[in-house]
């Protein structure tokens, strides 16, 4: 796992932003489309507006970029602000000027859950997999709504949300009573299957379960731990969120002297 300690926020945005362009314009330099995987709470929403400057700025074309969202709550209706099609088009479809066709969600509100979850799963293996995912990560050390104990082979699948990410995630409803129970969310298995990985994290929230994901055990008690399995995962976070990291020099001498051949 590589490690990049930002001095603020911002930074974090725009490194993970740059990233992502980066891959998008390679595949773009071969005569092909990227495929973008989403995330959504609050810790990707910079790194959104940062890609949106370069589109605006004429610096990014993402004219044919094909995008596969994490999840998506269970029966909350599409035009609820915070059901993640509306969070998704809100942050990204519309400011980067994205086909809406082209940007995918899980389908929360399937009559029938499990088979939506495997057509998710087709429709990206159709697309031939996702170039670059963007994951955030949840106090408890969830990636997606892979809540602890998930397997770390799962796929696109139903799960019930815990405790605490129902309390989390409170902030964004108007009582807890009004957070969804339950979710469709892609599986460790499926984020393992990008090809690149982005995590972002900013705060002293997120310090506990950051240490836990890299400097812990693999372990599906923190499901991002899975990412030490990935062959090119890359960890962006402020100063706050590696408050309680013990390698932070270590992360730090390498990003300094990372080669500039290597991206
Ligand atoms: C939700 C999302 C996750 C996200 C997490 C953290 O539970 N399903 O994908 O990583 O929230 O949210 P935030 O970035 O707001 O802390």
């Amino acid at each position: 796992m590589r490690v990049i300690i930002a001095d603020s926020a911002a930074e974090v945005a725009e490194i993970a932003a740059n990233t992502v362009a980066a891959v998008i314009r390679a595949k773009r330099s071969v005569g092909q489309n990227a495929v973008f995987g989403l995330a959504t709470g609050s810790s990707p929403m910079g790194t959104y507006r940062a890609l949106a400057a370069l589109v605006n700025a004429d610096e990014l074309d993402v004219d044919g970029l094909t995008c596969f969202a994490l999840d998506e709550y269970v029966g909350l209706e599409y035009s609820h602000p915070e059901s993640y099609h509306a969070v998704i088009a809100q942050a990204v479809t519309t400011p980067l000027r994205l086909d809406p066709s082209r940007v995918h969600v899980p389908d929360g509100l399937a009559s029938d859950p499990l088979a939506a979850c495997d057509a998710y799963e087709a429709a990206i293996a159709a697309a031939g997999g996702i170039d670059v995912q963007l994951v955030g990560i949840g106090t408890n050390g969830h990636i997606g709504f892979n809540e602890p104990t998930s397997s770390l082979m799962s796929r696109t699948r139903f799960k019930t949300l815990s405790p605490q990410t129902r309390a989390d995630n409170a902030r964004f409803f108007d009582s807890i009573d009004a957070v969804p129970k339950h979710c469709l969310t892609q599986g460790i298995g499926t984020v393992l299957d990008a090809r690149k990985v982005i995590l972002v994290a900013q705060g002293a929230g997120k310090a506990d379960a950051i240490a836990a994901m890299i400097e812990g055990p693999l372990t599906s008690m923190c499901p991002a731990s899975a990412l030490q399995l990935h062959r090119d995962a890359t960890v962006i976070i402020d100063r706050e969120a590696a408050s309680k990291l013990q390698l932070t020099e270590y992360y730090d001498y390498i990003t300094q002297n990372q080669p500039p051949h290597v991206p």
